[in-house]
């Protein structure tokens, strides 16, 4: 007999952590062997959402449903039981294990830890294969790329034999040919009839992936929809509550002044290299860099911000920085942030001497306090609340929160990479708005990100960075997809 009963089921579920009201009276289902989107603005309740489904938080009301049963789970392991399996919006590898160990390392107990480990190997790269989640088994998680990192969390899952797979915003890292890579891996996981649920801001990635979808706003489904039966402006309206207007065009002139210069730049750090690279940005210009992750990007941010990271002999050239600098690194959760912190205290992060919030060895915390409350208020970061962890914070409201304290510092020269990660398109918007105001303001910019439509929304010329070279330049007139993309992959 086949089952009618839906893959997953939510029925009138609620969750408050303290008074804030996470989710609350959430309902939907997802039918078996489909994709399913779920959308909405940061903070809108979906991580929390698939936590309770993965067993990670007890719902505070209604009940979920897994293949037609209540899914009473108390953890992860009871989840895991009931063959689910979740990748975080945030991996939690241990980076100094290499990926087999990793993999293992949640299954202690299960009849696959005994086997060899020859076995455990040969078996993990089948499933691997099959799928195409190819990887390095015995490469340490810290040395491989984060699209790589992120199929070890994939592997992991596939080698618990899940059958339905929570994927979250698994997309925010990734680059554009590995995101293609993914998505055909998740239509063979669903042909094989697997059941996957996917968090994504990316509204065209909704659109090509998934059969359906359900819209979260503040804690509530506010429609669940055919896939084909909506559209990237629909559901765009649905998640903000407003149409999104075109930006405008930018009103002032490029500066004369050169505020940020790069001369015969050599770097390397392990495998990641720059070789003789040059740039220059003048004030209120903003300069983009494309190229597909793991072509120098890191190696170039890193120099700009940290030159001690490198080794002496690893580092040549000249980097000249005219007026301060403000900068929001790639990954705010390994560099640049406090994670079980206040968010006041991370606000106050690199500004803690300045005599607005500093005397002599004391802070003035109605100062701290007063300027992380208004910059929480202007960047709209939500729950406005100054001493909450930062790790509190959804994904999303954690960047903004990132942004904000380097923007609001009025910076002349500022380094911005991957502005705009795991942030939902209104917030998005947002930014993007307070990047070119910085321009506006005379601020020169390098704009570093793997998210084209964002390259050519913002910058005045874009510089493509392949195997540690630039080897093509864009002005804005002559942006186009299709040919920077092909000198992102090296054919120019
Ligand atoms: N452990 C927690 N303690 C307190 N509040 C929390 C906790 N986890 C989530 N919240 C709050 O619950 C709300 C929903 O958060 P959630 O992480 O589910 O949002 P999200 O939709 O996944 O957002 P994003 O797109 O930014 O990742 C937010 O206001 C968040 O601050
Ligand atoms: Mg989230």
């Amino acid at each position: 007999m086949i089952s009618s009963s839906p893959a997953v089921e939510f029925k009138g579920i609620s969750k408050a952590f303290g008074d804030c009201v996470a989710n609350s009276d959430i309902t939907f289902s997802v039918q078996p062997g489909t994709i399913h989107g779920i959308v909405g603005e940061n903070g809108a309740g979906k991580s929390t959402a698939m936590k309770m489904l993965f067993g990670l938080y007890r719902p505070s009301g209604g009940e979920i449903f897994v293949h037609g049963k209540p899914a009473d789970f108390d953890s992860s392991i009871d989840a895991m039981n009931a063959k689910i399996g979740m990748v975080h919006q945030h991996f939690m590898l241990a980076e100094p294990l290499t990926a087999l160990d990793n993999i293992l390392l949640q299954q202690k107990g299960s009849a696959f830890s005994l086997l060899p480990r020859k076995e455990q190997k040969d078996k993990l790269d089948e499933i691997a294969k099959r799928y195409g989640f190819e990887i390095d088994l015995m490469a340490k998680v810290e040395d491989l790329s984060v699209g790589a990192q992120q199929r070890v969390e994939i592997l992991k899952i596939l080698s618990q034999h899940s059958e339905i797979l929570i994927l979250d915003e698994p997309t925010a890292v990734l680059t554009p040919q590995e995101v293609r890579d993914l998505f055909q891996n998740l239509q063979r996981l669903k042909a094989e009839g697997k059941t996957i649920l996917i968090i994504t801001h990316k509204l065209k990635e909704v659109m090509a992936l998934t059969d359906n979808v359900s819209v979260f706003r503040a804690g509530r489904v506010v429609a669940n929809r055919k896939t084909s039966e909506t559209s990237v402006a629909d559901l765009a309206e649905l998640m903000v509550g407003r149409r999104l207007q075109n930006p405008q065009e930018r009103r002032t002139a490029i500066g004369t002044t050169t505020v940020l210069k790069v001369e015969e730049l050599t770097a390397q750090i392990g495998a990641h290299r720059v070789e003789n690279i040059g740039l220059e940005i003048k004030s209120g210009e903003i300069v983009g860099i494309a190229g597909v992750e793991g072509n120098g990007q890191d190696i170039l941010i890193r120099a700009l911000l940290d030159e001690s990271a490198f080794h002496k002999k690893d580092f040549s050239g000249k980097i000249t920085i005219n007026g301060e600098l403000g900068s929001f690194p790639e990954d705010r959760l390994r560099f640049g942030v406090l994670p079980s912190r206040p968010a006041y205290e991370n606000y106050l992060l690199g500004q803690h001497r300045h005599p607005k919030f500093a005397k002599g060895l004391f802070l003035k915390m109605k100062e701290v306090l007063k300027a992380t409350k208004d910059a929480m208020e202007l960047y709209d970061v939500r729950p406005r609340k100054e001493s909450l962890e930062f790790d509190r914070f959804s994904g999303g409201n954690q960047q903004k929160l990132v942004v904000a304290r380097a923007l609001l510092q009025n910076p002349q020269v500022v380094v911005a990479a991957q502005p705009t990660r795991g942030v939902d398109i209104g917030a998005i918007e947002f930014i993007h708005d307070q990047i070119r105001k910085s321009r506006d303001a005379g601020a020169g910019v390098l704009l570093i990100s793997s998210e084209l439509d964002e390259l050519m929304a913002l910058s005045d010329r874009i510089l493509v960075l392949y195997k540690g070279h630039f080897v093509a330049e864009f002005p804005r007139t002559s942006f186009d997809e299709i040919s920077i993309g092909a000198a992102m992959g090296g054919g120019h």
